[in-house]
C-alpha cells in the first residue's frame, strides 16, 4: 500500500490526510504538537470542518497521527508539507 506522510495536521494538512486515507493510502499525519496527535488518534478533531465520525472512519481505514520525526526522513513513501516551517 502506498504510504503518505502529511507534515502538519492543521486546517490544510488534516483534511488532505483524511482524504488520502479515504482513497486507500496508508497515511501518517505528522505534527509536532503532542496534544494534537493524541487527540487525533483518539478520534477527536480540532478542525471545525472535520467531524469526529469522519476522523474515526479514517483511523479505521489506515490513517494515524504521529509526532515521531523519523517519518520525515524515511526513504519509503511520499511526503507533503502542510506545516508553517521552512527548510
Ligand atoms: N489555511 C489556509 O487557508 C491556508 C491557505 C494558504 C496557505 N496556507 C499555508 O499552509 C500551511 C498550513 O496552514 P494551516 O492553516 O493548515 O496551519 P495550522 O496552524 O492550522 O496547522 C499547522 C500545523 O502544523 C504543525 N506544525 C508546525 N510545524 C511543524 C513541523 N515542523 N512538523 C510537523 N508539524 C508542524 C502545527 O502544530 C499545526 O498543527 C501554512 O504554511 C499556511 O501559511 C494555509
Amino acid at each position: 500500500m502506498t504510504k503518505l506522510v502529511v507534515i502538519g495536521q492543521g486546517y490544510v494538512g488534516l483534511p488532505m490526510a483524511l482524504r488520502a486515507a479515504e482513497v486507500g493510502l496508508s497515511v501518517v499525519g505528522l505534527d509536532t504538537k503532542r496534544s494534537v496527535v493524541d487527540a487525533l488518534n483518539e478520534g477527536r478533531s480540532h478542525i471545525d470542518d472535520i467531524t469526529g465520525d469522519e476522523l474515526q472512519a479514517s483511523l479505521a481505514r489506515g490513517y494515524s497521527a504521529s509526532d515521531d520525526p523519523a517519518h520525515r526522513r524515511g526513504r519509503r513513501g511520499h511526503r507533503v508539507r502542510a506545516d508553517a516551517s521552512r527548510g
